[in-house]
């Protein structure tokens, strides 16, 4: 399969995912999710990336949302279709193992704010504009950003944003909790790498369980989740890493983690 708008870079224990269909500000069509799907096999079947970052090429965005050129002649069963792709591809990158980091480089709008949504940690520059504009076409959006969001935000934040439409920039995106930082444009990149090579200098298994017990334990009683955590914590002290870790501890030098 050719990689002619996803390319993926994989650099020690960084994975960098560049959404690069430029012309059409990155736009996702089939072809764009396709893509994306086997980029993120190849990162799954690597047994060295520790963090994934995802970015846009060109200058102006991240991803300008779902290809509206290739949607608007869709029938309710093609629609229905690309949705589910569309949340199909996103729900196998939310699952990957290693934390997940959107780099929003500039627009984030309809399906490219839900692309950042299923990632872990979001930052964005300071030229970013996020938002879900999908009633300005008289369609919601389909890749999960009704939900997403809510989760993120709560309902009234996510309510506003999805019912007006209006695009946020990166200043308010941070007040209001949906950005971590904001970045000067050539600051973003190297920042978002800082941040994957500490994750990724921390134990991976561990990282791993915490990601799992964070992400299944949002979704269950919080009896359930906390279970789920006390399991996961006693789990790690069958790895090798966690005497390790522990071990190097005591001995006052780092740690050398071997993902077992
Ligand atoms: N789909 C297809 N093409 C797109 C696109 C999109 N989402 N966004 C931008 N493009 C294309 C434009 O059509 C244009 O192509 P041409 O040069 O061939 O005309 C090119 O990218 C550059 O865009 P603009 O000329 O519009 O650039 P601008 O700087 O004037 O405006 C923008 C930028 C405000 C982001 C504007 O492009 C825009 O509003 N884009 C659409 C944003 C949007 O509505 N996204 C939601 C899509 S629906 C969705 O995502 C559903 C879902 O949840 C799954």
């Amino acid at each position: 399969m050719t990689n002619e708008f996803v390319k993926l870079d994989i650099e020690g224990p960084i994975a960098l995912i560049t959404i690069d269909r430029p012309k059409a500000l990155n736009a996702l069509n089939q072809q764009v999710l396709t893509e994306l799907d086997a980029a993120i096999s190849q990162i799954v079947a690597h047994p060295d990336a520790r963090a994934l970052i995802i970015t846009g090429g060109g200058e102006k965005a991240f991803v300008a949302g779902a290809d509206i050129a290739e949607m608007s002649g869709y029938s309710t069963t093609q629609a229905l279709a690309f949705a589910t792709r569309g949340h199909a591809v996103l729900a196998r990158l939310e699952a990957l193992p290693i934390p997940t980091i959107a780099a929003v480089n500039g627009f984030a709008l309809g399906g490219g704010l839900e692309l950042a949504l299923a990632c872990d940690l979001l930052y964005v520059s300071e030229k970013a504009k996020l938002g879900l504009p999908e009633v300005s076409l008289a369609v919601i959006p389909g890749f999960g950003g009704t939900q997403r969001l809510t989760r993120l935000l709560g309902r009234s934040r996510a309510k506003e944003l999805i019912f007006t439409g209006d695009p946020i920039d990166a200043a308010k995106a941070k007040e209001i909790g949906l950005a971590l930082e904001v970045l000067a444009p050539e600051a973003l990149l190297p920042r978002c790498k800082e941040i994957a090579l500490k994750i990724a200098s921390r134990g991976p298994v561990a990282v791993a369980q915490a990601k799992r017990a964070i992400e299944a334990g949002a979704d269950l009683p919080l009896k359930d989740a906390n279970e789920l955590e006390r399991q996961a914590f006693a789990l790690l002290f069958g790895t090798d890493d966690q005497k390790e870790g522990m071990r190097a501890f005591l001995e006052k030098r780092k740690a050398a983690f071997k993902n077992a």
